[in-house]
């Protein structure tokens, strides 16, 4: 979305994005995975496997973490987009989004 929006954006966020994309899409495999293990398992969820969705739960935490951080440097360091209001907006939406996840995630996280 970013890259279609800022269609001059320096090649090295250009490359940059591309490698979160990559990362978040293997992270939502192994969601997705999870998913599938949990409904196969007819509510009878051993500790190890809820052991391994809170350890995932923590590495997804703090990827949309990193992730908000190199938004704000994009805002910031990125000329193209520093001077682009809407793909500021999109930018800021993403952020807000992001760290709506991060709540989510937090509060299953610290309930243990
Ligand atoms: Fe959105």
């Amino acid at each position: 979305m970013i890259r279609e929006l800022v269609r001059n954006l320096e090649q090295k966020y250009v490359e940059a994005l591309q490698g979160w994309e990559k990362a978040f899409s293997e992270a939502h495999h192994r969601v997705i995975r999870y998913i599938e293990t949990v409904n196969r398992s007819n509510g009878q969820v051993s500790q190890a496997l809820y052991q391994d969705i809170l350890q995932l739960t923590q590495f997804c935490l703090q990827q949309s973490e990193q992730f908000i951080r190199f938004c704000r440097t994009l805002m910031e360091a990125s000329e193209p987009i520093s001077t682009n209001p809407t793909a500021k907006v999109v930018l800021n939406h993403i952020i807000i989004e992001s760290e709506y996840f991060i709540g989510v995630a937090q509060t299953i996280l610290y309930q243990q």
